[in-house]
């Protein structure tokens, strides 16, 4: 009996010795509740020699100018399947940009920010009509933050609300700015600096993410959410305790026990702000709220430098050598009764008239124009049509003239 009781003693103490360890804690991502899939269309264009490699490329659509795509070497109009310079064709180019380093869409025009400062393409590029007033110098990086464009010169930041310019902030060396929700913007310095700025009434106020790790690509995609890539993690700031806030890793499945990212490429935030997308080894992701649709890498990329979501719903992937375009054209093609005409009588019909005076060919009508698209198209695309437009190629009626011929040069809308 005694043995046996020594026996028990024993394993008793020998267990308190050497403890079973505890399970380890799960480690707690942030996921998704809801996975969808999406399919886009794809096309792929290549991009002109010397941007190849280059981060620096950035896509922008307007809906009567085309999509625009700026890089190392300036502006290009993309037409039909290539990338155009602006000023193709152009005897006295207004505007020499230089490399261009962002670009931002309003009703009028599109904001281009350049090595030699701001202009503005209506169709044609122009100095920016507040160049009195802001200082010279690069702009390297502009947003769109609700009626207002932010401005990143080399000295500080600058504002712009359709009839007033001031300073913002005086943050030198702003090269990235990421516009998300809540008028609430992240600003990356060439110093490695990162902040979150976020504008209202009041004014602006400065939230320094520096020493939260090594971040970049940081989005805010919701006043208590941000974003962020981290080497090839991506993580996301949650609310922790009061006040308080936490970066945790991220899982782009639904599932427990499900891998988090750890080969991201890039982020972006959408176009409306209220999510990011995100390009991974394997895939593009949009996750907005608790929701996540994605759709496999096209291929043929082999990086993704960039995400340009456009205002007209599609996406663009900067490669290292193509650039790929995700989802199709939603716009109606121009018509001539709509479109054509109305052009040709601003442009073309004191000179191309059926009256004995006419200087040239009667370019009046549906057949005229369809007849002669290709010498009407190669002409304005040369600068020479209309022979008054002093040198300069109209890059909003190429996109014009382009969509009516793809879309199978329509007369008239028959209701
Ligand atoms: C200031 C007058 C003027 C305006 C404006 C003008 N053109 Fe012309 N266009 C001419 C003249 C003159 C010619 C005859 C050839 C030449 O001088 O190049 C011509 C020739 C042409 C031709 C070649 C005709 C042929 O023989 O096949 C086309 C096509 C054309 N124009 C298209 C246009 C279009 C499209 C517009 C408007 C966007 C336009 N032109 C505006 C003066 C004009």
């Amino acid at each position: 009996m005694r043995i046996v009781n020594l026996i028990i003693v024993s394993v008793i103490v020998s267990c308190a010795q050497d403890p079973v360890p505890d399970p380890p804690a799960p480690e707690i991502f942030v996921q998704p509740t809801v996975v969808g899939e999406l399919a886009l269309p794809e096309r792929s264009f290549a991009l002109p020699a010397d941007w190849v490699g280059s981060s620096h490329i950035y896509v922008a659509h307007h809906p009567d100018l085309g999509t625009l795509v700026g890089g190392p070497t300036g502006l290009f109009r993309l037409q039909a399947d290539a990338l155009v310079s602006v000023h193709d064709g152009e005897q006295i180019p207004e505007v020499d940009e230089g490399a261009v380093y962002g670009l931002s869409v309003t009703d009028e025009f599109v904001w281009v920010a350049s090595a030699s400062g701001l202009s503005v393409y209506d169709g044609l590029l122009k100095a920016s009509p507040i160049n009195d007033e802001l200082p010279t110098g690069a702009v390297r990086a502009i947003v769109r933050v609700g009626d207002s464009v932010w401005i990143a010169l080399e000295e500080g930041l600058w504002t712009f609300d359709g009839t007033q310019l001031g300073q913002l902030a005086q943050i030198p060396g702003v090269y990235q700015m990421i516009a998300g929700s809540n008028q609430t913007v992240s600003v990356t310095t060439v110093s490695g600096q990162s902040l979150l700025l976020k504008s209202s009434e009041a004014g602006v106020m400065q939230h320094d993410l520096s020493g939260q790790g090594l971040l970049r690509d940081v989005v805010p995609v919701a006043s208590d959410r941000l974003f962020a890539l981290e080497g090839g993690a991506l993580k996301a700031r949650v609310p922790h305790s009061q006040g308080e806030w936490i970066w945790r890793r991220t899982a782009l499945a639904s599932e427990d026990g499900a891998e988090p990212v750890s080969r991201a490429w890039t982020l972006s935030a959408t176009s409306a702000g209220d999510g990011v997308w995100i390009a991974t080894a394997d895939a593009l992701s949009s996750w907005v709220g608790d929701q996540i649709e994605t759709l496999p890498m096209p291929l043929g990329l082999n990086s993704v430098l960039r995400i340009h979501p456009t205002s007209d719903g599609r996406v663009w992937l900067v490669g290292t050598e193509r650039l790929v375009r995700l989802g199709g054209d939603g716009q109606p093609p121009p018509t001539y009764c709509d479109d054509i005409e109305p052009y040709y009588q601003a442009n073309c019909e004191h000179c191309h008239n059926a009256t004995p005076s006419s200087q040239a060919i009667d370019l009046s009508g549906h057949t005229a124009w369809s007849q002669r698209y290709d010498s009407i198209f190669a002409l304005v695309q040369a600068g020479a049509m209309p022979k008054d437009a002093d040198g300069r190629v109209d890059g909003g009626a190429l996109y014009m003239l382009q969509r009516w011929q793809e879309g199978g040069m329509i007369e008239c809308d028959t209701p």
